[in-house]
């Protein structure tokens, strides 16, 4: 059976969660935003162009870095040790790492945020998907420049990348004399660390696919924010270096970046099947949420063909790209039709808002229904001698608790308003708003999903009718959970507001859940006090902000400041001292790098191309062919601890073979032998000796082929 979808106010545990989310923001408004102005400096509405932000400072410090940047495994460690001993170098450095953190963190919460907020499912599923997918491609780069700076966080990252793959990457990082072989590596790790970051344009482009007047960029003041954060923490705790790597060194214990890094320690503690198990099931869940936890909306928006008189003004406004305008050749006089795209629409109801001619409405929402609705209520209201408040809102207050209202479904013996729910209104639900205040306020509440639905018509109406007041409470325009609704309500409004008195229109922007606001406008039209609406719209000369005007701001900019910074900070407490648990405090590393023997030898070659090699070249080594597998049998005190076989590469052989064995033991005097059999016949003994090891220690044992045996590093 298909399962019911439910309704944004029907999801109640998301409500719930989205709850808590909202009361850190409306908290944060409450010391962000200024008496006189709508809009909070609060760096939480502004997570994602915040996120962009971000990668930009991390390209132009990253530019710096690879400038005085040296490849190579004896030459990257001093090079960044260089950078940070110049104080610019150090602040770059600083800076890149912080913003490295920073740009997670704040992804992470722009991600949270959108998750709590119910904008995942529908048509949103390519920016929820494509949103992980970065976020996935920015830990992978971040842990990427980790590796560069070839210091014990990177020793383990390879320690970690070899165990893994096995392969002979890992040899030159054990062999001093093949130590100039890092250089590709480094230099492949580099390019991709500086060149995968470009794919996070497409990243970005497809997210925001969907959307019409992306905001990329951050407000000004949030820039200059957070430049200050970034830079105040990286005087305060410049980033450094752990050891330089050595791989004849255990790691046992180095600070690490958890955000990145994090997975080492619990790799090694949990191993890598449960690790990346989870971290797969639990990454799969999430980018599957649109699919496994999808909503319901009330749309899609459907346009009354005969109603449209094609001025666009729905298409100019929405804000998800989901109208198109076709041209139209009918019994009309109208020269084009708003077309709506289904799979789009995310039933904001902004264009039913904004259309003169009731043209497109919301498949299961009729403005007449509501005029109806209001028609009855406010009848039955002017019946019993009651003036209540219209108050129109949208779905986001209603569920988070922006109203502390009594809904009246039946009569009361404590209230003294008797304007009671009828069953028969489906738009409008009738309440009193006490609020401890002697003088009650009867409401009559309408709700859509986004405040940008409402037609200034409709509340109108709803004055003309014999509401007292009409209160309009919407999300503060950086936080619209349908982008731009309250930036085309206030514009419609402002129109509005000329040709009403300036007492019975009221409109507030705010954090849902915070009531602070509401309750004093109710409680002083209760008192028959009717407060002024300020012009919604200011004359154009007033709204530039000169630098009196930003001083003026400078105690609510403080204090985004320090959210910021708290925000930001959290990248120190990442910074953990970590452990890596090892079996026994010393170590014997054992690499063969072999040619590999031939099984077939070169009976096929025909003299005369014998006749005419030089006399140093080995005929065999000419012809190629399968190759022996080699065998290695590691003895200590005696007792054989390991046996293994490597197989040649290729898929016909013919390759050389790689073999890499770490074998763990207690420090001290050890009598070590190592056998080898490279031609399926003979045992032949290529090491034996007593070595004394310390703790920590890593002795390398390294295959030389010139000798036949194996060399002690
Ligand atoms: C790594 C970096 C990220 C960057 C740079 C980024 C940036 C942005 C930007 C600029 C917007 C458009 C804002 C607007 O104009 O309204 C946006 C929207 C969105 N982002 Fe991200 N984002 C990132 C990560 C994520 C993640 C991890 C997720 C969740 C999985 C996510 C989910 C969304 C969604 C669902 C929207 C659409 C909102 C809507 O339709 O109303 N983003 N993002
Ligand atoms: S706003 Fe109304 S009239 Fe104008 S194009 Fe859209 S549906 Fe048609
Ligand atoms: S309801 Fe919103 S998303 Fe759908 S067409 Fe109208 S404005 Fe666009």
């Amino acid at each position: 059976m298909k399962k019911q979808r439910k309704l944004y106010l029907q999801r109640k545990q998301w409500r719930f969660a989205e709850k808590l989310w909202s009361k850190l923001e409306g908290t944060i408004n409450r010391v962000t935003t200024s008496a006189d102005s709508l809009r909070p400096y609060n760096p939480l509405y502004h997570l994602g162009t915040l996120s962009i932000y971000l990668l930009i400072i991390l390209t132009i410090t990253g530019i710096y870095l690879t400038i005085f940047y040296r490849a190579g495994s004896d030459r990257a460690y001093e090079s960044v040790n260089n950078i940070s001993a110049f104080w610019l170098g150090s602040l770059m450095r600083s800076v890149h790492r912080y913003a490295a953190d920073g740009l997670l963190i704040i992804a992470f919460l722009h991600a949270l945020k959108m998750m709590l907020s119910d904008r995942f499912w529908g048509s949103r599923w390519l920016a929820w998907v494509s949103g992980w997918g970065m976020f996935v491609i920015s830990w992978l780069i971040g842990t990427m420049g980790y590796w560069l700076v070839w210091d014990e966080r990177a020793q383990w990252l390879t320690e970690y990348s070899i165990n893994l793959i096995k392969g002979q990457f890992a040899m030159p990082f054990l062999s001093p004399e093949i130590a100039s072989r890092t250089f590709s590596l480094f230099v492949i790790v580099l390019f991709l660390h500086v060149f995968i970051p470009i794919t996070m344009i497409v990243g970005i482009i497809i997210h925001v696919l969907r959307l019409t007047r992306v905001r990329l960029w951050s407000p000004r003041w949030l820039m200059v924010e957070t430049g200050i954060v970034l830079v105040l923490l990286s005087v305060w705790k410049p980033v450094t270096s752990a050891l330089p790597a050595d791989f004849g060194r255990v790691i046992s214990q180095v600070s690490l970046d958890w955000w990145y890094l994090g997975f080492l320690p619990l790799t090694a503690q949990w191993g890598n099947p449960l690790f990346w198990g989870i971290a797969l099931i639990v990454g799969g869940i999430i980018t599957a949420l649109p699919w496994i936890s999808p909503g319901a909306h009330i749309g899609p928006a459907v346009v009354t063909n005969p109603n449209c008189t094609g001025c666009a003004l729905c298409a100019r406004e929405c804000p998800y790209n989901a109208i198109e305008m076709v041209s139209r050749d009918d019994e009309t006089r109208f020269k084009s039709l708003a077309i709506i795209n289904e799979k789009l629409c995310t039933a904001c109801g902004i264009c039913v808002g904004t259309c003169a001619t009731s043209g497109v409405e919301l498949a299961g929402w009729h403005a007449s229904v509501l005029l109806a609705d209001l028609q009855r209520a406010l009848a039955q209201a002017r019946q019993a001698g009651q003036q209540p408040v219209a108050i129109f809102t949208c779905d986001r207050h209603k569920a988070l608790g922006s109203l502390d209202v009594k809904w009246q479904e039946e009569p009361a013996s404590d209230t003294v308003i008797p304007l009671l729910q009828s069953p028969a209104w489906q738009r409008v639900q009738a309440g009193v708003w006490t609020g401890g205040n002697p003088h009650p306020v009867a409401i009559l509440s309408c709700t859509v999903p986004c405040a940008g639905m409402l037609h200034p018509d409709w509340i109108r109406s709803a004055l003309n009718d014999g509401a007292k007041a009409a209160l309009v409470i919407a999300c503060p325009e950086d936080d619209c959970a349908y982008r731009e609704g309250p930036m085309w309500l206030k514009g419609r409004l402002a129109r509005r507001q000329r040709t009403l008195p300036p007492q019975v229109l009221h409109y507030v922007e705010l954090a849902p859940g915070s009531q602070g606001e509401v309750r004093r406008l109710l409680k002083a039209i209760g008192a028959g006090k009717m407060p002024e609406q300020k012009p919604l719209k200011l004359p154009k000369k007033k709204q530039v902000t000169d630098w009196r005007a930003v001083l003026g701001q400078m105690r609510y900019l403080a204090t985004g400041l320090v959210v910021l910074l708290v925000a930001l900070g959290i990248s120190l407490l990442a910074e953990r001292p970590s452990s890596n648990p090892t079996p026994q405090p010393s170590l014997i590393r054992i690499a063969i790098n072999h040619g590999g023997k031939l099984i077939a030898a070169s009976e096929n070659l025909p003299p005369e191309v014998i006749a005419k090699l030089p006399a140093n070249v080995d005929p065999a080594q000419v012809l190629g062919g399968e190759r022996f597998p080699v065998r290695l049998r590691l003895i200590v005190d005696g007792q054989q601890v390991l046996e293994d076989t490597y197989q040649p590469r290729g898929l016909r052989r013919e390759g050389a073979i790689f073999g890499l064995e770490n074998w763990w033991l207690t420090p001290g005097t050890h009598k070590v032998e190592i056998w080898m059999m490279d031609d399926e016949s003979e045992w032949k003994q290529v090491f034996a000796d007593t070595v004394t090891i310390a703790s920590q220690e890593a002795l390398i044992l390294f295959y030389d082929e010139e000798t036949n045996q194996f060399i002690l590093r």
